[in-house]
């Protein structure tokens, strides 16, 4: 179905992320990805010796994540809120004559979540506001306007991204900050379906999935008993992360037809409650 397809996967920290199990359905299909991930670019500045060290050791994990589950799929650094990154990056493929004819947008990030407890929304300082909405929303922009702009994103390229349910809904376990810029990831993604639809041929859809624990992201913010209540709540109960990679793979087909959409892969859960 993907043969002789290249596609960019962001977000794998390790082989419980969900890109991991998107990136693995991608390359069963006959597709080929390169991936990125979080760790100390060239780019950096004043980076303390902690924030270092974090970053060198989730860079390992990717890698190693890559390299077990992925074979010898290309791996490639990437700070997703940094110009200097992107622009380098997105040249280097041009240069390499790398032609993408999708992207995979699975990147989160949200300061005011600290051992599973939520800041109210009035806590919320304007930094961690901005942080959250840049990291987890504007990044789609920003990495669509680089990989255009050096002409690596074909035309009839298909991008997703992965959101949540809580962006339209308060749920049983509100996120608050996160849901926003989930909210703001949504309409990005119409937003630009529109644009980059009439300009380029290209589609542009998010997918909210149900609650996963098995993730760093997912296991920094969830309960045993929040996979339950929504497990329950959904007909047809929690879908899995092989349903999510299932329907990331259907939208990466060429030439569909479907953009602007913003799907569910839950389960049902979206018609309860
Ligand atoms: N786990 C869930 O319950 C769930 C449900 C629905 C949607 N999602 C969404 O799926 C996506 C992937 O999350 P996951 O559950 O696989 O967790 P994860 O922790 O495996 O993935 C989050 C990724 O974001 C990356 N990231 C954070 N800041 C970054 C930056 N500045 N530059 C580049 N990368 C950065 C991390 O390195 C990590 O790879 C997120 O958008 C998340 O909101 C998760």
């Amino acid at each position: 179905m993907l043969k002789e397809k290249t596609f960019l996967i962001t977000g794998i920290a390790d082989e419980q992320s969900l890109a991991t199990y998107a990136a693995k359905e991608i390359i069963k299909q006959g597709g080929s990805v390169i991936c990125t991930g979080l760790g100390v670019s060239p780019f950096h500045k004043d980076l303390s010796e902690k924030a270092k060290a974090f970053l060198n050791k989730n860079f390992e994990d990717f890698k190693e994540a890559v390299h077990r589950s992925l074979g010898n799929s290309r791996v490639e650094v990437l700070d997703i809120t940094l110009e200097e990154n992107l622009d380098s990056l997105s040249r280097q493929l041009k240069e390499e004559g790398v032609k993408l004819n999708g992207l995979l947008h699975a990147i989160a990030m949200d300061k005011t979540i600290r051992n599973k407890k939520v800041k109210p929304l009035l806590e919320v300082t304007k930094e961690e506001f901005c942080d959250t909405m840049d990291v987890s929303a504007y990044s789609l922009i920003r990495l669509t306007r680089y990989l255009l702009k050096y002409g690596v994103l074909q035309n009839d390229a298909s991008i997703c991204s992965l959101s949540y349910i809580a962006a339209a809904k308060v749920t049983f376990h509100p996120y608050r900050n996160i849901s926003i810029a989930k909210a703001a990831l949504e309409r990005i993604t119409i937003e630009l379906a529109d644009e980059l639809g009439r300009s380029h041929g290209i589609r542009v859809n998010a997918v909210r999935f149900s609650p996963f624990m098995g993730s760093k992201a997912g296991n920094a913010t969830l309960n045993e008993e929040d996979i339950e209540i929504s497990n329950r709540m959904s007909p047809l109960g929690n879908a899995a992360p092989q349903d999510l990679a299932n329907e990331i793979v259907h939208l990466m087909r060429p030439k569909s037809r479907i953009t602007g959409e913003i799907r569910h892969v839950d389960g049902g859960y979206h018609i309860t409650g």
